[in-house]
C-alpha cells in the first residue's frame, strides 16, 4: 500500500528542506527524500558550508602566518595540520544536517532516505536502503538540484582532477593548483589551497573574472587576488588534461580566440566551469515534462507543464545559489497551501567568500547602461574607514546605485572585509524601495565598517563627509 501525502518533495537541500519545512508549518501533510543519505544538499555537504569553514580557517592561517607579528602577538611558529582542518570542517556539516533532521520532526516532515523517482501523476517511487517504495502525492516538487558540468578532454578522477567536491577533501597542499575557471567556485577554493601554501594559476575563457558581476568590481577583485599571489591566464582555455605521468599533470591550454598551444604542469586541477541542472532518472517522461537544451525545467510562479508538479532552485532557471533555492521553496510551499508566495528575483545577492569578500545584489552598472537608464552613484573606499584601518582590511569598497530621478537604490556593490554580511542591508533596503537618502540618513553605529555603507549612499547625492 503506498503512503499518501499532500506534498512530496524530491531533494532535501536547501530548495527541498526549506520547501518542506514551510509546507509542515502550513499544516501539510509532507514528506521530502533525499539520496545523499544526508540532509543539506550540495550546500551543506559538499558545496557553501565546508568551503566556509576551510575559507575561516584558512583564513586564520594567513593571518597568523602574516599578520599576527605586525599587531604585536607573538606565536612561536604557526603550523598547518591539515587533518585537523578537515575534522573541524567535517564536524561543522555533520551538525548542520543533523539539525535538518530535527527541524524536520519540529515540523513534521517525513524524511525518506532513498532515490525518487516520478512515476505518473501524483506517484513517488523511492528506490531506498529498505527497499522500494511508492508514495501517492497530491502535490509533486522537484527540487533536485545540480551537478559539475563536466569539461570534454579532462576525466575528473578526484584525486588530481576534481571538481569542488574533491577539492573540499584534499589530503595534501599541492605544490602547483590549476585551476579551470574564474568564477565562484575557483576563486573561493584557489584562496583556500593559495593560503595554505599551493601555487595557483587560474584558467579562464573571457577575458575578465567573475563574468555577471559588476566590472569594476572583478577589476579590483582580480588585481588584489594578483597581489596575494594567484596567477591569472585570461582569454585561455583547457584543451585537455593528460593524466599518464603519475608525478605532473600536463594541461594544455590555448588562447580562447585561437593561437599557439602551451602545456601547463600541475598537481592538481580543479574544474569549475559551471554546474547543469540534475535531472537524471527522476522520470520526467512520465508526466510529459521536457527540460530545455541546458536541462533546466521551466517554470510559471514554480508550477511545471504538469499539473501539481512544482520546481524550485538550481533545477529550473535563475541563479544558482542556496538563499534563491531556499526563497523559492518557501514561495512554493505557500502557493501549494493556497496562498501568495513570491520571490523577488531583483533582490537575490551573491556573494564570493574571498578575502576580501565580494558581495552584490540589484543591477550592475553595465546592465543599467544597456537599459539605458539614468543613475547615480555614490563610492567609498575602506581606506577611508576607521574602523577598517584599526583592522588592516583597507582593501575594497562600496558602491551604490540609485535612479538619477527618484533616487531609488538599484543596485550595490561591494568588495571588503564582511561585506558579505553588509550587503544584507541594502537588501533589506531594495526590498522597501528605499532612496539611497534613507540609508545615508540612518544612523550607523561608530566605528563599525557599516558606516561605509551609509557613506556610499551619502555619495550618491554628493555629500560624502568622510573621504
Ligand atoms: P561559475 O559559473 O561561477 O564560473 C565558471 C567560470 O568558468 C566562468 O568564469 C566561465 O567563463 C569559465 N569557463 C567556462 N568554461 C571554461 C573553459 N572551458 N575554460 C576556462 N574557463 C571556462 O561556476 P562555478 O564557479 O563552477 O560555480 C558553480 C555554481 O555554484 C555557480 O552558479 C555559482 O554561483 C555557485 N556557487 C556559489 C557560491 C557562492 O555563492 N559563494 C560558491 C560556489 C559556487
Amino acid at each position: 500500500m503506498s503512503e499518501s501525502y499532500d506534498v512530496v518533495i524530491i531533494g532535501g537541500g536547501p530548495g527541498g528542506y526549506n520547501c518542506a519545512i514551510r509546507a509542515g508549518q502550513l499544516g501539510l501533510k509532507v514528506a521530502c527524500v533525499e539520496m545523499r543519505g544526508k540532509l543539506g544538499g550540495t550546500c551543506l555537504n559538499v558545496g557553501c558550508i565546508p568551503s566556509k569553514a576551510l575559507l575561516h580557517a584558512s583564513e586564520m592561517f594567513e593571518t597568523a602566518s602574516t599578520q599576527f607579528a605586525a599587531m604585536g602577538i607573538k606565536t612561536g611558529g604557526v603550523e598547518l595540520d591539515l587533518p585537523a582542518m578537515m575534522q573541524q570542517k567535517a564536524e561543522a556539516v555533520d551538525g548542520l544536517t543533523k539539525g535538518i533532521e530535527f527541524l524536520f520532526k519540529k515540523n513534521g516532515v517525513d524524511y525518506i532516505r532513498g532515490k525518487g523517482r516520478i512515476a505518473g501523476a501524483g506517484t513517488v517511487e523511492v528506490d531506498g536502503e529498505d527497499g522500494a517504495k511508492t508514495l501517492s502525492a497530491k502535490h509533486i516538487v522537484i527540487a533536485t538540484g545540480s551537478e559539475v558540468t563536466p569539461l570534454p578532454g579532462v576525466e575528473i578522477d578526484e584525486d588530481r582532477v576534481v571538481s569542488s567536491t574533491g577539492a573540499l577533501e584534499l589530503d595534501k597542499v599541492p605544490g602547483k593548483l590549476i585551476l579551470i575557471g574564474a568564477g565562484v567556485i575557483g576563486l573561493e577554493l584557489g584562496s583556500v589551497w593559495r593560503r595554505l601554501g599551493a601555487e595557483v594559476t587560474v584558467i579562464e575563457y573571457l577575458d575578465r573574472i567573475l563574468p555577471g558581476m559588476d566590472t569594476e568590481l572583478a577589476k579590483t577583485a582580480q588585481r588584489t587576488f594578483a597581489k596575494q599571489g594567484i596567477e591569472f591566464r585570461l582569454g585561455h582555455k583547457v584543451t585537455g588534461v593528460d593524466t599518464s605521468d603519475p608525478a605532473k599533470l600536463k594541461v594544455s591550454i590555448e588562447p580562447s580566440a585561437g593561437g599557439d598551444a602551451e602545456t601547463l604542469e600541475a598537481d592538481t586541477v580543479l574544474v569549475a566551469i559551471g554546474r547543469r541542472p540534475y535531472t537524471e532518472g527522476l522520470g520526467l517522461e512520465t508526466v510529459g515534462i521536457e527540460p530545455d537544451a541546458r536541462g533546466f525545467i521551466s517554470n510559471d510562479h514554480f508550477r511545471t507543464s504538469a499539473e501539481n508538479v512544482w520546481v524550485i532552485g538550481d533545477t529550473t532557471h535563475g541563479p544558482m545559489l542556496a538563499h534563491k533555492a531556499e526563497d523559492e521553496g518557501v514561495a512554493c510551499a505557500e502557493r501549494i497551501a493556497g496562498k501568495a508566495g513570491h520571490v523577488n528575483y531583483g533582490v537575490i545577492p551573491g556573494v564570493v567568500y574571498t578575502a576580501p569578500e565580494i558581495a552584490s545584489v540589484g543591477k550592475t552598472e553595465d546592465e543599467l547602461k544597456a537599459e539605458g537608464r539614468a543613475y547615480k552613484k555614490g563610492k567609498f573606499p575602506f581606506q577611508a574607514n576607521s574602523r577598517a584601518r584599526t583592522n588592516h582590511t583597507t582593501d575594497g569598497f562600496i558602491k551604490i546605485l540609485a535612479d538619477a530621478e527618484t533616487d531609488e537604490i538599484l543596485g550595490a556593490h561591494m568588495i571588503g572585509a564582511h561585506v558579505g554580511e553588509m550587503i544584507g542591508e541594502i537588501c533589506l533596503a531594495m526590498e522597501f524601495q528605499a532612496a539611497s537618502e534613507d540609508v545615508a540618513r540612518t544612523c550607523h553605529p561608530h566605528p563599525t565598517l557599516t558606516e561605509a555603507v551609509r557613506q556610499a549612499a551619502m555619495g550618491v547625492e554628493g555629500w560624502t563627509m568622510q573621504a
